[in-house]
């Protein structure tokens, strides 16, 4: 008998409505359209109304990704939950989805991966579908990070990158010769400081004090210039090992997803594989740099406008705050 793999059965997004152009976010800090598109080829994203989590965010991208699978609710055995911005700080955002979506009582949990979210959830759902344990497995990458940007001239190098958005697959079993061939993980935490939300910390007894909340530390902070450096040296790297463990080359790729940290990073990368621009999908320009969903986003929209089908070959690679990286083969 043919071994079990795992393979996208199904695919989804769900953005907010409220579009946030460049333009309006000049008039909040001191930046220009001009600045943003030429540093990071951002014109727009998307901001969630206020009251709005990534689970309410994630709800529309489940229904496309079942949808898109041919599967009901009850045919889903776990749900695993990669944001960074949950919408509680206890519980995981999951349990919530669980509840709101009316899933059975079924396993939930949340990854706190960062921007190579949806790559450490494909990578955790793959063994559990491999190993026999389950047989649809509901991976949900959801953000609301606009509520942790500071929206004024102090935040405006990290502020003008992110949005919002939530995206959405259904890995399931199969014994034919297609889905994930690899995955590749890694982390290195000597860089923490270089991109995080230090408060409310569990170190201190006042958790969120004045001073903190003053000095911003309730905001996401980030070095862009040091995560820029190590980015475009991790992304090729673990991209290239992950075309090497499969024994393949750059040109048998049919479309590389990389996370949408900033477009300068993609067309890097993309220069550095050799692809032509047809092999490259980006969409950072309409929303931003959207954490764990920016690849589950780009595989849904790419999936509609005909750039993914069945047998192609698919690498999707992220690198984000930790710092974490890593990569994922898929053979569609
Ligand atoms: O999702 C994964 C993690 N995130 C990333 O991978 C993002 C990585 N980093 C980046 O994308 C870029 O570093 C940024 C887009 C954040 C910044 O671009 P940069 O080319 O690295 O700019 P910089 O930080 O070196 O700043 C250049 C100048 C500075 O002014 P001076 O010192 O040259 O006078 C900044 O103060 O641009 C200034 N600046 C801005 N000006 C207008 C910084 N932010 C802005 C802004 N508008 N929003």
């Amino acid at each position: 008998m043919n071994k079990i793999r795992s393979y996208i059965k199904g695919v989804g997004h769900n953005v907010p409505d409220r579009v946030v152009t460049n333009d309006e976010l000049s008039k909040l800090m001191d930046t220009t359209d001009q600045w943003i598109v030429e540093r990071t080829g951002i014109k727009e994203r998307r901001f969630a109304d206020e009251g709005v989590g990534p689970s309410d965010l994630a709800i529309p991208a489940v229904e496309n990704a079942l949808q898109d699978a041919n599967l009901s609710k009850d045919d889903i055995d776990l749900i695993i939950f990669a944001t960074i911005s949950s919408d509680y700080y206890i519980p995981g955002a999951g349990c919530i989805l669980q509840d709101k979506m009316g899933f059975g009582n079924i396993g939930a949990f949340d990854i706190k991966t960062s921007c190579a979210g949806f790559i450490y959830g494909i990578s955790m759902a793959d063994q559990y579908i491999k190993s026999g344990t389950f047989d649809n497995i509901l991976l949900v990458c959801s953000e609301v990070q606009s509520t942790t940007m500071d929206l004024s001239d102090r935040g405006r190098n990290t502020a003008v990158i992110f949005g919002d958005g939530a995206g959405a697959i259904v890995l399931s079993s199969t014994t034919e010769d297609r889905g994930i061939l690899s995955t590749h993980l890694h982390s290195d935490g000597k860089n923490v400081k270089e991109l995080w939300l230090k408060e409310p910390s569990t170190k201190s007894s006042n958790r969120l004090s004045k001073e903190s909340i003053e000095r911003g530390d309730h905001f996401l902070f980030m070095n862009g210039r040091e995560v820029f450096r190590h980015a475009v040296k991790r992304f090729p790297e673990t991209i290239n090992e992950s075309l090497e463990f499969n024994g393949l080359t750059s040109e048998d790729i049919d479309l590389l997803v990389p996370h949408q940290a900033n477009l300068r990073i993609s067309d890097m990368i993309q220069k550095k594989m050799g692809l032509p621009d047809n092999k490259v999908f980006n969409n950072i320009q309409k929303y931003g740099n959207t954490t764990a969903a920016s690849i589950p986003i780009c595989l849904s929209e790419a999936k509609k406008e005909g750039r993914i089908n069945n047998n192609d070959l698919v690498v999707c690679a992220a690198f984000g705050a930790g710092f974490l990286w890593g990569s994922t083969v898929i053979k569609w």
